[in-house]
C-alpha cells in the first residue's frame, strides 16, 4: 500500500476507534440496511470499514462480517471457493432482514465482495430480499491480474507471514475462481442475466484499477445496470484498486446509489493518489 494512503489510514483508524456502530440491530434508519462485502484477503474490519463509518455518519445502519475465512485463520477472508463463501453470505442477508425486520437490504461490495454481490443474488435465492446493490470493481469476467495470489495479501493482516502461512496451508480457492477461466466466473456469466429482477445494480469501477484488469470486465451489458466509471464523475480521480475502499468519491458514489440519487452533485475531492 502507498504511504499515503497508510497515512490517510492511521489517521482514519482514530475516527474508526470511536465508532461502534456495526451490526447493531437496534439502529433505525428510513434506509435499507446495508451489508457490506469485503474483498480477498480482508476482513469486515479491514477494507470497506471506513466507508461504513462514514454512511453511519449519514444516518445507515450497516452490517458486516467476514467471510470465506478458514478455521483458525479469522483474519483472511475470502479465500474460500466463491460457491463455499456464497452460502454463507446469503445465510449472513437472511439474517439481517430478520434481525432488522426490514424487507430487503442494499449491498455494497468490494473486489471478490462485489462479485459476490452479484453471484449470491443470483444462485443463492435471495434475490428478492435485495434491493440495490453497489458493486464496486467486481472481477465479473475474471480478472487477468498476472499474480492473482497476491490479490490475497492486500487486505492482509499486516502480519505477511501470517496470511502466507494461511496460504500455504489451505491455499486460495477464490484466487483460481476470479481468475482467467475461473469456475466462478463461468458460472456467474453462464448465459443469463446476472441482474436479478427486483434489483438495482450500479458497477463502479476506476479506469486505473490495476488489479481487476482490464478494469471494464466489471462492466456488466445488461438493461438495467448502470455501468459507471468513477472518472465519469470525478474525473482527476486517479484512484487504483485497493484505494477504492479508502476513496471519499466513491464513498459519495455509493450514497447515491443507496439514496437512488445518481446524479446528486457532490464535491470531488483529487481521491488518494495510488492504488
Ligand atoms: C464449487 O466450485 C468448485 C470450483 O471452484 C468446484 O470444483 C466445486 O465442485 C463446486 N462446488 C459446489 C458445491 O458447487
Ligand atoms: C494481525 O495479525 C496478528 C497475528 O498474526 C494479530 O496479532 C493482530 O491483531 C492482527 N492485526 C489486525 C489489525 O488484525
Ligand atoms: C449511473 O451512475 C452515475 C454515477 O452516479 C450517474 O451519473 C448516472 O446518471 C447513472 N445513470 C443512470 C442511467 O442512472
Amino acid at each position: 500500500m502507498p504511504s499515503f494512503t497508510r497515512l490517510a489510514l492511521s489517521a482514519l483508524a482514530a475516527t474508526a476507534a470511536l465508532a461502534t456502530g456495526i451490526n447493531d440491530y437496534s439502529c433505525k434508519s428510513d434506509s435499507n440496511p446495508v451489508i457490506f462485502l469485503h474483498g480477498l484477503g480482508a476482513t469486515y474490519y479491514e477494507d470497506l470499514n471506513f466507508m461504513q463509518y462514514w454512511l453511519q455518519s449519514k444516518g445507515y445502519c450497516t452490517y458486516a462480517q467476514t467471510y470465506g475465512a478458514y478455521d483458525g485463520f479469522p483474519l483472511v477472508g475470502g479465500l474460500k471457493a466463491i460457491n463455499v463463501s456464497a452460502p454463507e453470505i446469503a445465510s449472513y442477508i437472511k439474517e439481517v432482514t430478520q434481525k432488522t425486520g426490514k424487507a430487503k437490504v442494499d449491498l455494497v461490495g468490494h473486489s471478490e465482495g462485489a462479485f459476490q454481490a452479484l453471484y449470491v443474488p443470483k444462485f443463492e435465492g435471495v434475490s428478492h430480499l435485495v434491493d440495490k446493490i453497489a458493486a464496486i470493481a467486481p472481477p465479473t469476467h475474471a480478472t487477468a491480474f498476472a499474480h492473482i495470489y497476491d490479490i490475497a495479501y492486500l487486505f492482509g493482516n499486516s502480519s505477511r507471514n501470517a496470511v502466507s502461512e494461511v496460504l500455504h496451508l489451505v491455499g486460495c480457492p477464490a484466487c483460481d475462481d476470479v481468475g482467467p477461466d475461473g469456475a466462478a466466473v463461468k458460472r456467474l456469466n453462464d448465459g443469463t442475466p446476472i441482474a436479478q429482477p427486483g434489483n438495482k445494480i450500479t458497477i463502479i469501477a476506476s479506469k486505473y484499477d490495476e488489479l481487476v484488469t482490464p478494469p471494464k470486465t466489471s462492466f456488466i451489458d445488461e438493461d438495467g445496470v448502470n455501468n459507471t466509471w468513477i472518472q465519469d464523475t470525478c474525473p482527476l480521480d486517479p484512484v487504483g484498486h485497493i484505494g477504492e475502499a479508502y476513496d471519499l468519491n466513491v464513498w459519495h458514489l455509493v450514497r447515491n446509489v443507496l439514496d437512488d440519487t445518481p446524479d446528486r452533485k457532490f464535491v470531488c475531492l483529487l481521491g488518494s493518489p495510488g492504488k
